[in-house]
């Protein structure tokens, strides 16, 4: 080569190389980034809000402060899928007003246009959320949150606020929001499911616009370690026996500390709900499902999906550009227990059957058996386990850089566990690295979990969804390496389905 070629070659590599470096990653590809779960392009997020099922559609609109990485002024972001496992961002559907900034409500089809919003042919789609006001928040007399709406008539793409807001004064109460409403056929109108501080109040209304108190729950009922927030009520079925659950979320004062969901199985008759029986019940015992509700408007089919955070650290998990994401979607079910009903949470089949199946195995005579060795795993994952007996056995979950996850079943203590300690960053907050358990809740001998595996969580259903945990963790790569490891020689059927990034 000539010298002047040479050293315009020398140029070209240069320029290229710090161009390269320079680039800025995806932001789908940065660190941390949950490659099967709904996370923001950039910014804050919190609660999932408004969720409700249209024309084909699932609408996931959240909590979003599109101005920074921790909790700000609110805002309602938005969120489409057509299965529930691939999300489209969109744009943002609710801004804060004169009136406040909005929190957490939720969205109905107003199928016989009782609100007057829709047109012929055209249902309105109708978010019902909680008007938050800093201004008078400052004031101090606690009359600062207030009910509100605003309606869609394109698919929740651009949105009215309604000119009559709010639709429910403040009576007094400083924790005073996160209305969801349904449509109660017997009654023939809308009912409405509030959290007022330590306990529920029940609204109901003809039209969404005009609203009548009518009975409130839970003061001495449950767990109350926390403010109560974000309920929901709804029917599920059980052999042809229809029941109310209406779920409460706590904070704190969950079951391994902060924030939390908490059920109740119970009858609703219009006006009043009445629980089977005064005991606290928690639909997920894991540190990091919080704020879940379910989508509307899916007939019998319900689903829930929460924010897989907690308060108690939201703030400074070690996310750059983004912080917050949301648990893939469960179906929840009841089933009858020698106690009474239980409510029970599965990863939505659509996500199962989006994934290929990659390992199978059955029965493992070894202690510590290598059932997925190292590069094999990419990208996120499922982990089924049957267990022929109850007997103890550990799954150790790592990465080439030695990090590790431990989740398992304790035959002693009758409990689930996964134990993030050394599952990578977690000195931004005292106490992150930590074993956190759940109790076994079914009978029989035969065990049955699920972990879904992603880059920075683990969802846990055993026995069929009656526990659920759900934990973050922040390593440095996928911990796509598992171990599984039993005292004595383990009969059971252990199977591993990889799926694709949602965001490729
Ligand atoms: C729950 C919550 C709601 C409130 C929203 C504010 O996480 O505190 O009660 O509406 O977040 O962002």
């Amino acid at each position: 080569m000539r010298p002047y070629k040479c050293i315009l070659a020398a140029i070209i590599t240069l320029y290229l190389g710090l161009s390269a470096s320079a680039q800025p990653r995806p932001p789908y590809q940065l660190p941390y980034r949950p490659q099967l779960h709904f996370t923001p392009k950039a910014h804050w997020i919190n609660d999932p809000n408004g969720m409700v099922f249209y024309k084909g559609t699932y609408h996931l609109f959240f909590q979003y402060y599109p101005d920074g990485t921790v909790w700000g002024p609110m805002h309602w972001g938005h969120a489409t899928s057509k299965d529930l496992v691939q999300w489209q961002e969109q744009p943002i559907a609710l801004y804060p007003d004169s009136l406040g900034y909005i929190f957490s409500g939720s969205a109905v089809i107003d199928e016989q246009n009782t609100s007057g919003f829709g047109k012929p042919g055209n249902p309105a789609m109708v978010a019902i959320f909680t008007h938050h006001d800093p201004v008078e928040e400052k004031k101090g007399k606690g009359l600062h949150e207030y009910q509100s709406l605003a309606y869609s008539l394109d698919e929740g793409k651009t949105w009215t606020k309604y000119a009559g807001n709010p639709v429910i004064r403040n009576p007094g109460i400083p924790d005073f929001r996160d209305p969801k409403v349904m449509w109660h056929e017997s009654s023939h109108r809308w009912i409405m499911t509030l959290a007022t501080k330590d306990r529920i109040t029940f609204y109901s209304s003809p039209n969404l616009k005009d609203w009548t108190r009518e009975s409130e729950f839970g003061a001495a009922v449950g767990a109350h370690g926390g403010v109560w927030e974000c309920p929901d009520l709804f029917t599920l079925e059980h052999e042809g026996n229809q029941k109310w659950v209406l779920i409460v979320n706590i904070n704190p004062g969950g079951p391994n500390g902060g924030s939390a969901t908490q059920y109740f199985v119970g009858g609703f008759d219009g006006h009043t709900f009445t629980a089977d029986d005064q005991a606290t019940r928690w639909l997920d015992y894991g540190p990091d499902e919080y704020a879940g509700i379910t989508w509307s408007n899916t007939g019998k089919r319900r689903i829930f999906l929460g924010w897989m955070s907690n308060w108690d650290y939201a703030d400074r998990v070690p996310t750059g550009t983004w912080r917050g994401a949301m648990t893939i979607p469960r179906e929840l079910g009841l089933v009858r227990t020698g106690e009474g009903y239980r409510v029970i949470s599965q990863p939505v089949a659509e996500l199962m059957k989006s994934g290929r199946m990659l390992v199978r195995q059955r029965d493992i005579a070894k202690k510590d058996y290598q059932l997925v060795r190292p590069g094999i795993l990419r990208e996120p994952y499922a982990l089924s386990v049957n267990s022929a007996g109850k007997q103890d056995f550990s799954i150790r979950l790592s990465n080439p850089a030695g990090e590790e996850l431990l989740v398992g079943y304790d035959k002693k203590s009758n409990e689930y566990y996964i134990d993030r300690s050394r599952a990578g960053k977690s000195d931004f907050v005292k106490n992150f690295a930590r074993r956190h358990v759940a109790p076994r809740m079914a009978q029989g001998g035969v065990i049955n979990l699920t972990l879904v595996v992603d880059v920075a969580s683990v969802e846990l259903f055993a026995d069929g969804g009656l526990t659920t945990m759900t934990s973050t963790f922040f390593p440095t790569s996928l911990l796509g390496q598992v171990q599984v490891s039993s005292p004595a020689p383990w009969k059971a059927d252990i199977q591993v389905t990889g799926f694709k990034s949602i965001w490729k």
